[in-house]
């Protein structure tokens, strides 16, 4: 999203670039983090219990809380580096993240209808989300855990030693490399918490969906050690229903565009037929397809069931094109398996530790923010949180 964003090109340029940095996702790399991922749910699920101790009547706020988990999971991750957001009052890796968010709720906004007007418009003019002292400090921060990382005898398969080897082999430069760092933070923290926050939402308005979750974690995802399995959270059926019906009703980011390459006419029915144009941009709203009652019976519920494998499972529904949080087809979000980990962990981890309840504080119905870029919701999100032995 940013100038320098190697994701921002486009065509053959663009596809080269998305192949050489997709190995970065792969299972090794991904199973590597999740120590990481663990130590900072230790601090998560501290910071929850000592707020609840210092006032026990008072609620959360999840999109907050959730933000500092994900700044914390995601800078470990990339920059080595603890960004502190549950331990210091203004972490700056935290603040600067706060500072890009901002950006998204004003002229993020513009620059989106713009592009996708515009597809050729970004590039063009050199847009930039982040301004240009968040984006030096984070390609800083990014050179100084390479310059830590080389100098250090750590031998890790992760996502920077990733980047790395692709510098050694001369495939990108230093300001490519830094630049694939802050990309991952910056797609990566702000999606997630917005998964996560909408999700512990849903459940703390859905106590048998809870219950029965917590069940599941508690029966097949932790082991006899209190330790999350990692394979049996990713592979748990039920943990996933609940996190794409969750996302179903409020993905993080509800409309993705395209540029049309080659010009078709569109069969709308009715005897309709819409021309798109070579070169048009267009805009797909993926929400309206996830709460469109032909799609989903009762569509504006939380129901995880409707995703049972004896209904045909999540597969069905993403066949049928109808369910795409991540997107769809070349273009499909990249940190997809990431942020399937980092949200994942953080819900087993609340679930199973906390009881969790919906605080009259939230503004019910739910709208979103006009003015935001991304899935958020007017005066947050507020939970009552009670600790389980
Ligand atoms: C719940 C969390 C997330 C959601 C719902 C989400 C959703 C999306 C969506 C809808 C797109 C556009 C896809 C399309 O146009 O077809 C996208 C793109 C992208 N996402 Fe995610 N994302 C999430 C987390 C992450 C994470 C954790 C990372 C990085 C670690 C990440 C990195 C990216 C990148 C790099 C792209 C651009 C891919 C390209 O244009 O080739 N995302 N994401």
């Amino acid at each position: 999203m940013i100038g320098r964003n190697p994701f921002v090109l486009a065509g053959q340029e663009w596809k080269e670039k998305r192949s050489q940095i997709t190995p970065a996702f792969s299972n090794n790399r991904l199973r590597a983090c999740f120590p990481l991922v663990e130590e900072v749910l230790t601090r998560f699920t501290k910071y929850i219990k000592n707020e609840h101790e210092k006032d026990k009547k008072a609620p959360l706020e999840l999109r907050e809380i959730c933000a500092r988990y994900t700044t914390d999971v995601v800078s470990s991750c990339v920059f080595n580096a603890d960004a502190q957001s549950f331990t210091k009052e203004n972490s700056e890796i935290r603040a600067m993240g706060k500072k890009f968010v901002e950006a998204l709720s004003s002229f993020g906004l513009v620059q989106f209808l713009l592009t996708s007007l515009f597809p050729g418009i970004q590039k063009l003019l050199k847009m930039r989300i982040m301004d240009k002292k968040s984006e030096d400090f984070f390609i800083n921060l990014m050179l100084q855990a390479v310059k830590l990382r080389e100098s250090s005898k750590i031998q890790r398969d992760d996502y920077l030693s990733f980047l790395i080897e692709l510098r050694k082999k001369k495939s990108i430069s230093d300001i490519e490399m830094a630049a694939h760092g802050v990309t991952f933070f910056s797609d990566g923290f702000e999606t997630s918490s917005i998964g996560i926050s909408h999700i512990l939402y849903e459940l703390a308005g859905s106590k048998n969906s809870q219950q029965k979750l917590r069940k599941e974690i508690n029966e097949m995802i932790i082991d006899e050690n209190g330790k999350i399995v990692y394979e049996n959270m990713l592979e748990n059926e039920y943990l996933n229903q609940v996190f794409y019906e969750a996302l179903r009703l409020h993905q993080p980011l509800g409309i993705y565009n395209r540029e049309c390459t080659e010009a078709i006419n569109l069969d709308c029915g009715n005897g309709k037929v819409f021309k798109i144009e070579k070169g048009m941009g267009i805009n797909i709203p993926i929400h309206c397809f996830h709460r469109d009652p032909e799609n989903y019976t009762n569509p504006n519920e939380f129901i995880p069931e409707r995703f049972d494998p004896e209904n045909g499972g999540i597969k069905a529904f993403q066949d049928r094109g109808v369910l795409a949080p991540f997107g769809d087809g070349q273009r499909i979000c990249l940190g997809k398996r990431f942020a399937q980990i980092q949200v994942k962990a953080a819900i087993v981890d609340i679930i199973r530790n906390f009881e969790l309840s919906i605080n009259e504080k939230t503004q019910r119905p739910l709208t979103i923010e006009p003015n935001h870029l991304l899935n958020v919701k007017v005066g947050g999100l507020w939970i009552n949180v009670k600790p389980l032995k």
